[in-house]
């Protein structure tokens, strides 16, 4: 018997994971936080009851248990050109600015398991098949380093391949015939650095980014703490430089001195 998830543990849970991670899960249900914790907790579990997980948590040296309780509250769900018209813009964006450019930065802040990074490298190899040639990089953080792991390794199921053309996937992707599965060419990979960075936690950047890819990701945030990270983004981008939010996100409601476009584009003013 596992011991049942009170309302008040539930908040003692919730407080844990916003010390670890900064992100409040004030739209989660008890239910779904029950369910995502019961793979730690129950009979042939390693805890018996959720008291006693909770108690490893507040008492984990290694920092292990407190990763893998990071890992299962987090929601990464993503696939290949998600929300396409983000990436046109993208290819829009980047046959003009490549050429004239010294240097072009991407940021693919929440990757999640990379597909959004790699759709953007995609898209750039086919808007300029020379961009290797160019000072161009892709930089995509996560703060769950097991969605971090699967990115690196690039390799996928169908299902995430979905909203792609064939000859696309053919182009850019080894077909592995007895695992059924298809991994990112080397090409397209060498664009892109994969880290783990918590959007709570300082910057560490040397340059400016020209186009963010801030998708599906402030969810997770309360209005102040929204505010806190854009302040930090819009600081690290370009002067005219392009933010992208999810299509079902806006900043309407919060104070940000971004411009905004069409399709949750915004932008920083020149
Ligand atoms: C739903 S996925 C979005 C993936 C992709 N951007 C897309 O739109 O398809 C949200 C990602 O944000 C990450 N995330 C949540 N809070 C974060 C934080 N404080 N710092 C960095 N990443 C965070 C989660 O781990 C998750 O992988």
């Amino acid at each position: 018997m596992a011991g049942i998830m009170t309302d008040e543990l539930f908040t003692r849970f919730s407080e844990l994971f916003y010390s670890f991670s900064g992100i409040k899960l004030k739209e989660y249900k008890k239910y779904l936080m029950e369910y995502r914790l019961s793979k730690f907790v129950g009979e042939y579990r390693p805890y018996q009851t959720y008291e006693e997980f909770y108690q490893a948590l507040l008492h984990d040296r290694t920092g292990k248990l407190k990763k893998q309780f990071v890992e299962v509250l987090t929601t990464n769900y993503t696939y290949f050109f998600r929300e396409s018209v983000h990436f046109d813009f993208l290819a829009h964006y980047l046959k003009e600015y490549v050429p004239s450019n010294d240097y072009i930065r991407l940021w693919s802040a929440g990757c999640a398991s990379g597909e959004e990074a790699y759709t953007m490298a995609i898209v750039a190899l086919e808007t300029i098949p020379s961009i290797h040639q160019y000072d161009f990089k892709i930089l995509a953080t996560d703060i769950s380093h097991a969605v971090l792991q699967v990115a690196l390794q690039g390799v996928y199921h169908y299902s995430k391949l979905k909203n792609m053309d064939d000859a696309l996937i053919r182009k850019y992707f080894d077909f592995d015939e007895v695992k059924k599965t298809f991994t990112v060419k080397e090409s397209v990979k060498k664009l892109i650095a994969f880290r783990y960075l918590n959007l709570m936690d300082n910057f560490p950047f040397s340059k400016q980014f020209d186009v963010v890819f801030l998708r599906n990701v402030l969810i997770y945030f309360d209005n102040r703490e929204k505010e806190y990270i854009l302040r930090k983004i819009y600081d690290y981008m370009k002067p005219g430089g392009y933010l992208i939010l999810g299509l079902s996100e806006s900043l309407v409601g919060l104070q940000t001195p971004f411009v905004s476009l069409k399709n949750s584009i915004y932008r920083r003013e020149e």
